[in-house]
Formats: C-alpha cells, sequence, structure tokens
C-alpha cells in the first residue's frame, strides 16, 4: 500500500526508465521480446522468471496500464483487455463452466445483457435478473448452481445505485464472486473492492481515456482471480494493444481531474434540467431527488457524468430534442471532453425487446447525457435552445 495519494500515484505508477532516462513513457511497440540463449527462454515460459515473452501476453505499456488501477483501484493484480465488452466476456468466460449460473442486475450495458441472453445460454450458463431498485429480490434467485453475483453501479444507462457493501455481504455468505463493471463511477469516484467485490471491470474506453480517441478494458481484484483470466486470454487473444495501453496510462495521469471537472459540470446540468419546464423527470446519482441518493453518497465522491432524463412528451419529444441540439454530440460513446446525448431504447440497448428495456427502466423517452468539459454554461445553454425548439 502507498502511501501517497491518489492523484500523485496516477502520475508517478511509471515503468522503470530505460537507458536513455526518458521523462514520459516511451511506447513499446514490439509483438515480442528477445532472448539472450534457450535457456532463458525455457525459464519464462515456465514462468520461473517474471518477464515480457510475447505482447498478446503482456508489454511494458499494457502492464504499466493495468498496474496503475490496480493501484487505484486497492487491487491485487490486474488484466487489460482491448475492449470493455472483452473484458466482460473473458471474466465470465475464464471463471465459469457449463452449468454454472449468474445473479445479475436487470439493468446492465446492453451487449451485456446480450451476452446473457443469447450468448451464455449455448454454454448452458444461465442467468436470473434482480430489479436494482429492490435488492430484496437477491436472495431468492441464487441456487447451489450460482458462482458470479453481477451488477453496476451506476447504471447505464438509467444512472441507478446499488448498495454495494450489502451486495457484498449477500456474496460472501452465500459464497459467491461479486463482480463489479465500475466503468460509470471509475475508481476516483469508487473503490467497490472496499466493500467486498471480488473483481472491478471498467471500459477504459470512458472516463479512462475521457477524450474520446482508444478502446480498452481492464479487470482487477483478487490475485487467483485474474491468474485465471490471464490465462484464458494469454490464449484466446483479447489483449490490449500497446498503443492503446500507452494512451489510456498517460490518460490516467489526469483522471482526477478530469472526473472532478465532469462531475462538477454535471451537478449543475443536472440542477438546471431539474428545474426545467419541458423535463418529466431528471436522476443524477447527487441530486437529492435521486432514489438512491443515500447510498449514492455513501458509496461515491462524486455523482459522476452521467445524467437520464425524460423529456416531457415521451419518445417523439426526446428524438427532437437530440435533433435540436447543435453544439452536444449524437455518438455512442460517453465519458467524453465532449457532451455526448444518446437515446438508449433505439441504441445502445435496442437489443432488448420493449419488455426487457421497460424492466430495465428504459423508457421509450429516456435521454441519456454524458456531461464533458465544455464550460457547463455552453452545455446548458445548447440544452436549453434544444428543449425549447
Ligand atoms: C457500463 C459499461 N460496461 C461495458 C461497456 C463496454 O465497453 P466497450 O465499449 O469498451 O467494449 C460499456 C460501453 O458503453 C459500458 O457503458
Amino acid at each position: 500500500m502507498s502511501d501517497k495519494n491518489f492523484e500523485t500515484e496516477a502520475i508517478r505508477n511509471q515503468m522503470e526508465r530505460s537507458r536513455f532516462q526518458e521523462h514520459s513513457t516511451p511506447l513499446y511497440l514490439t509483438s515480442s521480446f528477445v532472448f539472450e540463449d534457450a535457456e532463458e527462454m525455457r525459464a519464462a515460459f515456465s514462468e520461473e522468471n517474471e518477464r515480457n515473452i510475447y505482447s498478446r501476453f503482456s508489454n511494458p505499456n499494457t502492464t504499466e496500464f493495468t498496474d496503475k488501477v490496480v493501484q487505484m483501484e486497492g487491487a491485487e493484480a490486474g488484466y487489460a483487455f482491448a475492449t470493455g465488452m472483452a473484458a466482460v466476456f473473458s471474466t465470465f468466460a475464464a471463471l465459469l463452466s457449463s452449468g454454472d449460473h449468474i445473479v445479475s442486475a436487470r439493468s446492465v450495458f446492453g451487449s451485456t445483457h446480450t451476452l446473457f441472453t443469447k450468448y451464455f445460454p449455448k454454454w448452458q450458463i444461465e442467468t436470473s435478473y434482480f430489479d436494482i431498485n429492490n435488492p430484496d429480490e437477491i436472495e431468492p434467485l441464487i441456487t447451489p448452481a450460482t458462482k458470479i453475483l453481477y451488477a453496476e453501479s451506476p447504471t447505464n444507462p438509467g444512472v441507478d445505485i446499488i448498495d454495494l457493501e450489502l451486495l457484498g455481504n449477500i456474496a460472501k455468505k452465500h459464497n459467491l464472486l461479486l463482480v463489479i463493471d465500475n466503468c460509470f463511477a471509475t475508481p476516483y469516484i469508487q473503490q467497490p473492492i472496499k466493500f467486498g467485490a471480488d473483481l472491478v471491470i471498467h471500459s477504459a474506453t470512458k472516463l479512462m481515456d475521457g477524450q474520446g480517441r482508444v478502446l480498452g478494458g481492464v479487470v482487477v481484484g483478487k490475485a487467483e482471480l485474474v491468474r485465471e483470466i490471464y490465462l484464458f486470454s494469454r490464449n484466446t487473444g483479447p489483449a490490449l494493444s500497446p498503443f492503446n495501453a500507452w494512451v489510456l496510462s498517460k490518460s490516467l495521469e489526469t483522471l482526477a481531474v478530469r472526473v472532478e471537472k465532469h462531475c462538477e459540470n454535471a451537478l449543475k446540468v443536472a440542477e438546471f434540467l431539474e428545474s426545467h419546464e419541458k423535463i418529466e423527470k431528471v436522476k443524477y446519482p447527487f441530486l437529492v431527488s435521486h432514489p438512491q441518493y443515500e447510498i449514492a453518497i455513501k458509496q461515491m465522491k462524486l455523482g459522476g457524468n452521467i445524467i437520464a432524463v425524460e423529456v416531457k412528451g415521451g419518445l417523439e419529444a426526446g428524438r427532437n430534442f437530440l435533433n435540436a441540439l447543435k453544439m452536444c454530440s449524437l455518438s455512442a460513446n460517453l465519458g467524453d471532453t465532449r457532451t455526448i446525448v444518446t437515446h438508449p431504447a433505439s441504441t445502445t440497448h435496442s437489443k432488448l425487446s420493449s419488455e426487457e428495456q421497460l424492466a430495465a427502466g428504459i423508457t421509450p423517452g429516456l435521454v441519456r447525457i454524458s456531461v464533458g468539459l465544455e464550460h457547463f454554461e455552453d452545455i446548458i445553454q445548447d440544452i436549453d435552445d434544444a428543449l425549447r425548439c
């Protein structure tokens, strides 16, 4: 455990300098690494010597990025992936066998939901869902076959919050692995391991990059679990590229200042929307009106940068609002410097049936706003102009 603060570690937790004594981390764009002799190569493959062999297994840049996330989340170990979905899929695939069972929150990212409903059943891995706003539903779903308890908090796109401490206690009581997708919060805001999570997953594509440039994913947590995930990934090949790792590692140096500003802007935008005559409902974790506000302030340092809003007039009004925006971008990403507005029912969560969407809190008129780093007055102006069109 380091005695330094989050911001300092994010900047100073850096790989060893090369003989050139560079100040900024160099990019090691190499597929493989060289050995002095056959014995050194044998020892590396048998893991007697910990060193880089081939960039599908590890690379100095992916290791630096992973080490930073491990440090930030208070984890023991980690492994980095090409995308957040590669991290989600590889975690389940590495740890589960045919006949195992998952208990998951119903409101999870669309592709994660598709994995649970379309692909895992092909390997006899079934999932049961609980309502994130009703954790009493969790325990009755647990069977002797249940291995993993899974949730996002805040959720995508409804920004619902679940009590992580409660999940940690349930997982412990029933001997389940608790896996949390911490993408919307980032480790600057919330560290699920403190509440009992065994593994924490991130789409690094979002606030970790924070500038809409590269895709990436990472899993951190207990060393013995990460080792299984590493071995699976080493053989199946979803590794993060060294270039993207280099970009992401540099991005983490500014995570704290960026997230602070994102959250400051988001709170101002959420407060503005709450009093807007064209808005039916606003959900933002740090608004007192959020149904799980008390839990949010207990486990989160800040409210995040995502706001879920319901425009008065439903689907039609929501689409008109999107079409009238002049500055905010219509894009599939989130956590960018640019404010991004999406309509989850017709985009990120369109593979869910209308019933599944409603059960996950995705109403036809729901709009997700990922508040960026533009000046908050300009974001509010663009949103207000579009709502009044
Ligand atoms: C909560 C959450 N988890 C996982 C993912 C998947 O990440 P990626 O797009 O990097 O594969 C996303 C993407 O939006 C997400 O929002």
